[in-house]
């Protein structure tokens, strides 16, 4: 009998240490990648002066023992996020000269990557929504577009170790830009509490109290998305939708959009793009200041080496661009009756981008200790009281006591 009672102390035992193993792997040293992030890796002083934070070009290494992932997070014109596997030895060259001219091979690798990945934040639109339905229509009369290449950029943040890479920018103080590289797989500070992985890179981006062009003011923004995967006709980028099993991460959003290129759908090797479909309205973020998001069907662009003649893209691949799938989407903040843009005049979008397939959620330590919990308890209370009793009745019948 006594052996029960002892195996249950082991159980127990067993829970305290997994727990405690747990919580101590979250503050271990491992890192899956090793990030070395470098600012404007050498530009000449005549272009990048020294003490000035207008240009920000941050090339991020993030080395495994098999590979390197290359992150380039260009924000000297249209935001542009790059992301390329390499062999482990491959180094990334930019002839500053070149490419503030917008020249095709002036940013290069030493070596032809693996894969590339690239995602251009190319317009931003206002539009006006007199049917309140937060979807950007083919009203061209009703829409204001802005152009990214235009915006004066102010890097307010730069902060990097061989764990994280923290970079915040903004733009025309209209739109405020963060973006995050890690080394271990764990969710974003902050909602939507994204999960990532060393494989992924985050982009934040804070529409803030940009003034109204319109009475019923929605935004949306437009991604083209460049992979170095073979066009060929009918292959195109999937948007895919996953729930997760809780949402003790993102309070009230179970969905996850997976945007996948052709690659990424079809054989689990490519690129993808990550979002959960809701846009915070206020700074302090939580579920009663939030909104949804909308997105269109990606679709081929067409004349891609002239849509994007004067990004990173361009400047990497020229010409060539037009032999790429160059794909792109729209997507919207707002639903109806949420009191259009102007309500708070506050809206953000967090998505990720990464090399791969978007790291699948799993049920957290937390959710299965409390499961562990309420299951563990009553069988345990069981136990020890069948436990007790059965001792009770045995010293009953030996008449022994203490
Ligand atoms: C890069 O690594 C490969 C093998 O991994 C090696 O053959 C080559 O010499 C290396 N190149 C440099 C520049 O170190
Ligand atoms: C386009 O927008 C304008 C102004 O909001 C409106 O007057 C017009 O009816 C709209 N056209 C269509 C086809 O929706
Ligand atoms: C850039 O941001 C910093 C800090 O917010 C501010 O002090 C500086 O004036 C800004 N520069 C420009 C050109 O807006
Ligand atoms: C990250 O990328 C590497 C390729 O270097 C791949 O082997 C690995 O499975 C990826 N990890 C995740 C979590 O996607
Ligand atoms: C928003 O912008 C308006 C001018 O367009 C300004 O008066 C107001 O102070 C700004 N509000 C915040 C919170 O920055
Ligand atoms: C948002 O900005 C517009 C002007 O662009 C202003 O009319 C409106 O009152 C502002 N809303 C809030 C909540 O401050
Ligand atoms: C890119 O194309 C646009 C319109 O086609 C043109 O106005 C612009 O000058 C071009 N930029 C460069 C750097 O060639
Ligand atoms: C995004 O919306 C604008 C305005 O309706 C449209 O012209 C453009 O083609 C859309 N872009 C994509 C990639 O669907």
């Amino acid at each position: 009998m006594p052996s029960l009672g002892d195996k249950f102390l082991g159980f127990f035992l067993v829970l305290g240490f997994a727990t405690v193993g747990l919580c101590s792997s979250d503050k271990s040293s491992d890192v899956d990648r090793k990030l070395s992030a470098r600012l404007n890796p050498d530009c000449p002083e005549d272009i990048c002066t020294p003490d000035g934070n207008a240009l920000t070009l941050i090339h991020i290494r993030a080395d495994s023992d098999l590979d390197t992932i290359h992150y380039v997070w260009d924000l000297t014109g249209k935001p542009t996020i790059l992301v390329a596997l390499t062999r482990k030895n491959a180094s990334l060259k930019i002839n500053w000269n070149d490419f503030m001219d917008a020249k095709p091979s002036s940013v290069q690798f030493s070596e032809t990557p693996i894969y590339t990945f690239m995602t251009v934040i190319n317009r931003i639109f206002q539009f006006d929504d007199p049917e309140d339905k937060g979807m950007l229509g083919n009203n061209a009369s009703s829409v204001f577009v802005y152009d990214p290449h235009e915006f004066s950029y102010n890097r307010t943040l730069l902060w990097f170790n061989e764990k994280d890479v923290i970079a915040a920018l903004n733009a025309n103080n209209d739109f405020l830009f963060k973006l995050n590289a890690f080394s271990t797989r764990d969710h974003g500070m902050d909602f939507p509490h994204l999960l990532h992985t060393s494989n992924s890179t985050q982009v934040d981006i804070v529409f803030n109290n940009v003034s109204s062009k319109f009475e019923r003011p929605r935004f949306a923004i437009e991604l083209l998305f460049v992979v170095s995967e073979q066009a060929v006709t009918g292959t195109d980028f999937q948007i895919t939708k996953r729930r997760s099993l809780d949402d003790e991460h993102t309070p009230g959003i179970f969905e996850i959009i997976d945007v996948l290129s052709p690659g990424a759908f079809k054989f689990s090797t490519g690129g993808f793009v990550e979002y959960r479909p809701v846009s915070y309205t206020h700074p302090e973020r939580d579920v009663s200041t939030s909104t949804e998001t909308h997105q269109s069907e990606p679709k081929a662009i067409e004349f891609a080496s002239d849509a994007l003649n004067a990004t990173l893209a361009y400047a990497i691949y020229g010409q060539k661009l037009d032999t790429l799938v160059v794909q792109g989407m729209n997507i919207s903040f707002g639903f109806s009756g949420d009191g259009f843009y102007t309500k708070t005049n506050y809206t953000t979008l967090t998505f990720q981008v990464g090399y791969g397939m978007p790291p699948p959620e799993q049920l957290s330590a937390f959710v299965l200790i409390v499961a562990g919990i309420g299951i563990g308890l009553p069988l345990a209370m069981l136990v020890f009281g069948g436990f007790y009793i059965c001792t009770r009745k045995m010293r009953n019948r030996r008449g022994t006591r203490v």
